[in-house]
C-alpha cells in the first residue's frame, strides 16, 4: 500500500503532503566516506514514501507498512524504534522553523531494510523533503544530507559518513554520483550503456551492528592519528609501514587502496572501460573481505558465484556484515549470470538492476 492510502486508512483523512526518496547502491568506495574520501553510488528504483500532516501539539503518531504503528512525543528520549527518525527530523527542523511541533506520518517502503541499500537515508530524506515543502522552506541538497547524517548520529546511533544522504538527496537515475566527501562536490557520470549492474541480496540480513560500524570508524581514526594526517584521505600506501598494530594497518590499507580504486573506477566509466571497472570491483571485495573484514560467508559465496558465471566484477555493497552484492555484467549476459548465482546460492534473491536501458 502506498503511504497516502496507508495514511488515509489509519488517520481517516488525507495527508497534507506525500514525498519520497530513493535508496542507493554503492558501486565502489566503501567506508571511505567517513575518512573524507571518494565514493561512487547510484540511485536504485526502490524508494521510501512518506505522507504527513503537521500537528498542533507535540505528539508524533506514526504508521509504517513494515513496522506497524507507534506513538510518542517529540521531546521524549530516543527509544530505538523508527520514530527516532521522525523525532530527529523534527528536532533539526525546529532549529530552522521553531513553530514546528508534532507530526502524523505514514511510511511505506520498497527498499528492503538492513540490506545495505540505504533505507535509513531514504527515510530521512523523504521526511525532510515533506516537512520542508509543508513549511515552504527550501533546503539545498547538501544541507539536507548533513541534517540526515546528524539524525543518524544523534538519534539512530550509527556514526555514518555522508554518502547515503548525499546520494538520496542529490542523485540522478542512470548516473553514478562521484562524490568527494571532503568538500561534498559531486559529479554525475552516466553508467555503461552495454553493461548493467544487478543487485542480489545474499540472504544474510545485515547484522549492523552499529557497534561493528563504529568500531571500524574508530580504527581508521586511530590510523590517521598514527600517520599524523587529518584523515586517511591524505595518507598513502607507503606510509602504512609506520603502523605497527596489524589490525589498524589492515583497516588503513583498505581505505587508502579503496580511495585509489574509486578514482580509477571513475576514469573507467568516463573511458567506457567496463572490464577494468569489474576488476576494481573484485579487488574492492577482496579488500573488504580480508583487510576491512566486513564480509560474510553468504556475501562471499554470491561474489564467487557471480565471477565464476561470467560477471566482470562483483562486490558487497554498503556497510557490509550481510546485505547485498552488486554485480557487473554485459546486458546480454546479465540474466544468465543472475540465474546461475540464484541457483548456486539458494538463500540469495534478486533486488534490482541498474542500467541505462532500464532508466532511459
Ligand atoms: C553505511 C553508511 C555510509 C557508508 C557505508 C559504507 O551505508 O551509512 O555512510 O559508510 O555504510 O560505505
Amino acid at each position: 500500500m502506498n503511504s497516502a492510502k496507508l495514511f488515509h486508512s489509519f488517520f481517516q483523512k488525507e495527508p497534507s503532503i506525500t514525498t519520497f526518496a530513493h535508496g542507493r547502491v554503492n558501486l565502489i568506495g566503501e567506508h571511505t566516506d567517513y575518512n573524507n574520501g571518494f565514493v561512487l553510488p547510484s540511485l536504485i528504483p526502490q524508494s521510501i514514501e512518506v505522507s504527513i500532516c503537521l500537528r498542533e501539539d507535540d505528539k508524533i503518531i506514526g504508521i509504517s507498512s513494515e513496522f506497524g504503528e507507534l506513538q510518542s512525543i517529540t521531546s521524549s528520549p530516543k527509544d530505538g524504534t523508527w520514530l527516532d527518525f521522525v523525532r530527529g527530523a523534527i528536532y533539526f527542523f525546529q532549529k530552522i522553523s521553531p513553530s514546528l511541533k508534532g507530526l502524523e506520518v505514514a511510511v511505506s517502503s520498497t527498499i528492503p531494510s538492513g540490506s545495505g541499500l540505504s533505507s535509513s537515508a531514504a527515510l530521512e530524506t523523504a521526511l525532510l523533503r515533506a516537512i520542508s515543502q509543508l513549511k515552504d522552506i527550501s533546503i539545498h541538497s547538501q544541507e539536507m544530507a548533513r541534517i540526515g547524517q546528524q539524525i543518524e548520529h544523534q538519534f539512530v546511533g550509527t556514526q555514518c559518513g555522508i554518502m547515503d544522504q548525499m546520494a538520496s538527496a542529490s542523485g540522478i537515475f542512470g548516473q553514478a554520483i562521484f562524490l568527494d566527501c571532503d568538500n561534498l562536490q559531486t559529479k554525475s557520470i552516466p553508467i555503461f550503456s552495454h553493461h548493467s549492474f544487478v543487485i542480489i541480496h545474499s540472504g544474510s540480513t545485515r547484522k549492523l551492528s552499529h557497534g561493528k560500524y563504529n568500531e571500524r570508524k574508530n580504527e581508521t581514526s586511530k590510523a590517521s592519528a598514527i600517520l599524523e594526517v587529518p584523515s586517511l584521505r591524505h595518507a598513502t600506501i607507503d606510509q602504512l609501514i609506520k603502523i605497527e598494530d596489524p589490525v589498524i594497518k589492515k583497516r588503513a590499507k583498505h581505505i587508502i587502496s579503496e580511495n585509489d580504486r574509486v578514482l580509477k573506477a571513475v576514469s573507467c566509466l568516463e573511458k567506457n572501460d567496463p572490464i577494468s571497472f569489474g576488476e576494481l570491483m573484485n579487488h574492492s571485495h577482496q579488500s573488504m573481505r580480508d583487510d576491512y573484514e566486513i564480509s560474510s560467508d553468504e556475501l562471499n559465496q554470491v561474489v564467487e558465484s557471480a565471477k565464476k558465471n561470467g560477471a566482470l566484477g562483483a562486490r558487497l555493497t554498503g556497510a557490509g556484515f550481510g546485505g547485498c552484492v552488486v554485480i557487473l555484467a554485459t546486458n546480454k549476459e546479465l540474466p544468465s549470470v543472475s540465474k546461475s548465482v540464484l541457483e548456486d546460492c539458494p538463500q540469495a534473491y534478486p533486488v534490482t538492476t541498474i542500467s541505462q536501458e532500464l532508466n532511459s
